[in-house]
């Protein structure tokens, strides 16, 4: 973690760079995680100077509501930043930024560990590690020298073919352990906890199998709408923004195989095992067992197309296969202006049967992974009632990752990207394996949707409601598919 590194951020004015790579360096050099010597090359196309950079990050650390650098360590921090201008098509400017490097290196007198952070549209991507490559600074220093990596940020192509070419253009330039793509789910504390919850707890995993857990539910309920990110995400949708990625992120970690060890390759394998044992849906399981809706309103933000017919809320329901699963369904929703930020994922267990407690019917145990509004995971028994008589309520243990919160949104996450990213730790970013097989599961239900398989329906904003109208259509659906195939899977349901 020691060696001199360098990480130069393509994108440095952005929004990227403000909101999650400043706080998280910030934090870092707060906790004294970055190594002694470091430097970063914001890439801008602004004819700035180092100056006028460090005063840009200046105030993104003065608006930046945590903890941040204070007297000396400020100064220190703010001295990190160099600023290097050029048009991002410009090759020159690519050799410019080698010799900006190379004076680092000199000055170190060491051969620096060098990350390449692309925070800018995938569009760019070509053009900038083309030029990159021109420049040589995409080859390492050789045995005994320092690293060359590449951080890429979702989304990684639009469908399966746009995120295998991008792998094949990435894969000539870098093997797979220089290439860390990042999605930031990975990275949340709560998700994270998840597999030490389940592998070092021998209370849970037994039961953790179709013979014990009726369904799976995952959510991701946004209070925030598109905000300014109109033209970019009305040509994207829920499904591909957050269900290709995150939802099905989550879904792997709840489910998969225990990892053979705590390796990155190992733990990267148990997850793609999980996503791989997907079936796709069929154009007819589309049809039966997805709902996509628009909030109302959607349509007038700025960028978004006045006929659009993108989702903004999308609800699906697909079943697990393998001997542990064996049909266990699994709903995965997500929506913007849902009322409120609701980020779980909820693990309904089967009502214990025979059951001695004359109980309502409708009561399950549930376990509950909470990312928001509180990161908590909670679990639903019944407990007698106290009293003379036998009666029963239900109640819940609730465990609370954090006593207080001080969380700065996506610091928690980014703090701990960059730090694994310098470390050479692969384990929270996603293989192109992963990319891949949760494409090919994202892309049937795109097609079918575009063919239109499910009407886009409409939804009140700042409300739930949608969710609701959601589930009731899909079980009827699946109750219509249940008369006609006796299946397991849609008996659950
Ligand atoms: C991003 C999506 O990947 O995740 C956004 O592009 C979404 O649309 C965000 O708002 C949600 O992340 P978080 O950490 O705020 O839950």
């Amino acid at each position: 973690m020691n060696t001199p590194t360098i990480i130069t951020v393509f994108g440095a004015t952005g929004d990227l760079m403000t909101r999650k790579i400043i706080p998280s360096l910030a934090h870092l050099h707060i906790k004294g995680r970055l190594p002694e010597q470091f430097r970063v090359v914001g890439w801008g196309r602004r004819g700035w100077r180092d100056e006028q950079l460090r005063e840009h990050v200046a105030a993104i650390l003065d608006a930046y509501p945590g903890p941040k650098p204070g007297g000396g360590s400020r100064a220190e921090f703010l001295s990190m930043f160099f600023y290097h201008d050029g048009a991002f098509d410009d090759s020159a400017a690519y050799g410019g930024l080698a010799d900006h490097v190379a004076r680092f290196d000199i000055d170190w007198n060491v051969c620096s560990n060098k990350l390449f952070y692309l925070a800018v549209a995938p569009e760019r991507y070509r053009t900038i590690l083309g030029n990159l490559a021109g420049s040589g600074l995409t080859r390492g220093c050789g045995p005994g020298g320092g690293f060359t990596r590449v951080l890429v940020e979702k989304p990684f192509g639009s469908d399966a073919n746009s995120a295998q070419a991008l792998d094949e253009f990435l894969a000539s330039l870098f093997t797979e352990d220089q290439i860390y793509r990042i999605d930031h789910y990975l990275a949340k504390e709560m998700l994270r906890g998840i597999l030490s919850f389940r592998f070092a707890n021998a209370i849970f995993e037994p039961s953790w199998s179709a013979r014990y857990i009726e369904r799976i539910d995952i959510r991701l309920w946004e209070s925030i709408g598109v905000e300014k990110r109109g033209a970019f995400y009305d040509g994207v949708g829920a499904l591909r923004d957050v269900g290709q990625n995150h939802l099905l992120q989550m879904l792997a970690l709840v489910t998969m195989e225990q990892p053979a060890d705590l390796s990155a390759e190992a733990i990267r394998a148990a997850r793609l095992g999980l996503i791989k044992s997907l079936e796709p849906l069929t154009p007819k399981e589309v049809a039966s067992s997805t709902f996509r809706a628009q909030h109302e309103g959607y349509r007038s933000i700025s960028g978004v197309s006045p006929d659009s017919n993108t989702e903004t809320y999308f609800c699906l329901k697909t079943t697990l296969a393998g001997p542990r699963w064996n049909g266990v369904p699994v709903m995965m929703e997500s929506g913007k202006r849902m009322g409120s930020a609701l980020k779980e994922i909820a693990v309904r267990f089967c009502r214990a049967e025979p059951c001695l407690c004359g109980i309502d019917g409708s009561f399950h145990n549930v376990v509950t992974f909470s990312l928001e509004p509180e990161q908590t995971i909670r679990i639903r028994f019944w407990a007698k009632r106290p009293g003379f008589d036998a009666g029963l309520e239900p109640r819940e243990f609730t465990f609370f990752l954090y006593e207080h919160v001080e969380k700065v949104q996506y610091v928690e996450e980014y703090a701990k990207l960059l730090l694994d990213a310098i470390a050479g730790d692969q384990t929270l970013f996603v293989s192109t394996g992963e990319v891949d097989a949760m494409w090919r599961l994202i892309d049937p239900v795109v097609s079918a949707w575009a063919e239109g398989a499910v009407p886009l329906e409409f939804y009140r904003p700042d409300s739930s409601e949608v969710s609701d109208r959601a589930a009731a259509i899909i079980a009827a659906c699946t109750s219509r598919l249940r008369n006609g195939s006796q299946s397991k899977a849609a008996s659950r349901i």
